[in-house]
């Protein structure tokens, strides 16, 4: 962990592209004893800024939060209506806490106060920092997504999917925020979007190598394929991973833990597909995995954060490799490369020479 003023400085630079300054209130929600050396970073980083720090602090996490391991919606916040009012009072939320997904931060968003999630490791909130090249990339890609009616991705395992788009909004996540009632997430670096609810057809395989970030934080070992018929997965075969997956989805014994979710890919240009690997024990979301340059993120449950009505607790992300995807048939990304001249960026692929 850093020293005490680094992690400052650090969150310093991050409240400025939040657009935070003087006259502003920025509120830190965190619970029990979790990231409080995050608390007083952010506060003490708001404070240099000539604005008003606060911090909330919960009771315990939930059995629900992510570390649990147990699902999504329901967090420290549910029910605790005092906390709801002060937190929408501020100008900028700083969520310790995963808030992601409940009704508790839609209401807060449209309160007008912006949120931003910030849970990862130390490490990755400096390895992975945003910059403006990225948040410009990534508007682009939310332009081109914007105008498209289908997005379809394959790959060379198998998958041959298509989504039908218009009905839900693209989302972007660039790791800041400074507009009211934005949500964003340091780091970040993607953008997502949703098929319609009946409007998503075809099968996905979930190769080798691929990633279950949440729930599980692994690489895949056997191929998972799922097929998806109007909107929902009717099956999922494979391997032991498919069946790990399978057991878990059943154990939500929620109809809706079947639905598809956001469909997006990754503009970070310095994340590490290798970095999971590294890494003893689950922390945070593994955004590095989800926001890793060319890879599309392919996901099923909730769609709330979209628009949605999908409001189920089971929440799987698949940050996947070396796809093609097409808008309008239009090839945007292939075997995991943009073609997109406004979409690349340098990315480090450096080898040594060979031994001769
Ligand atoms: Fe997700």
């Amino acid at each position: 962990m850093s020293s005490k003023g680094v992690f400052a400085d650090v969150c310093t630079r991050e409240l400025e592209l939040c657009g935070v300054g003087e006259g502003q209130t920025v509120a830190v929600l965190s619970a029990g004893d979790e990231r409080l050396e995050y608390a007083d970073a952010f506060m003490s980083a708001a404070g240099r800024l000539g604005a008003t720090p606060y911090n909330v602090r919960l009771p315990e996490a939930s059995a629900a939060s992510l570390d649990g391991g147990g699902g999504v919606g329901a967090t420290p916040l549910t029910n605790n209506r005092p906390a709801v009012e002060t937190l929408k009072r501020a100008d900028l939320l700083v969520d310790l806490v995963f808030m992601l997904f409940s009704k508790e931060q839609l209401e807060i968003q449209e309160a007008g106060t912006r949120i931003l999630l910030c849970i990862e490791p130390f490490e990755n909130l400096v390895r992975l920092f945003p910059t403006a090249d990225q948040r410009r990339r990534v508007e682009a890609s939310a332009k081109l997504l914007e105008k498209a009616s289908t997005f379809r991705f394959t790959n060379r395992a198998g998958t041959d999917v298509t989504y039908q788009l218009g009905q839900y909004p693209v989302l972007m996540e660039y790791g800041f925020t400074d507009q009211p009632g934005r949500w964003d997430h340091w780091p970040a670096g993607f953008l997502l979007t949703g098929g319609a609810d009946d409007g998503v057809n075809g099968r996905v395989v979930v190769d080798r190598g691929d990633i279950i970030t949440i729930p599980f934080m692994r690489y895949v070992q056997d191929p998972m394929e799922f097929t998806i018929g109007s909107g929902r997965i009717q099956d999922i075969s494979g391997g032991f991973d498919a069946e790990m997956l399978r057991d878990y989805m059943a154990s939500f014994d929620d109809d809706k833990a079947y639905g598809v979710a956001h469909i997006g890919w990754g503009c970070n240009e310095k994340s590490r597909w290798s970095q999971l690997g590294l890494e003893k024990e689950n922390r945070g979301l593994h955004m590095e995995s989800m926001a890793c340059y060319g890879n599309v993120l392919f996901s099923t449950g909730p769609n709330q954060e979209l628009g949605g009505t999908n409001d189920t607790q089971c929440h799987i992300d698949m940050p996947m490799r070396n796809c093609s995807v097409f808008l309008d048939e239009e090839p945007v990304l292939i075997d995991g490369e943009f073609v997109i001249d406004d979409l690349k960026a340098e990315r480090n692929s450096f080898m040594p020479a060979p031994v001769r």
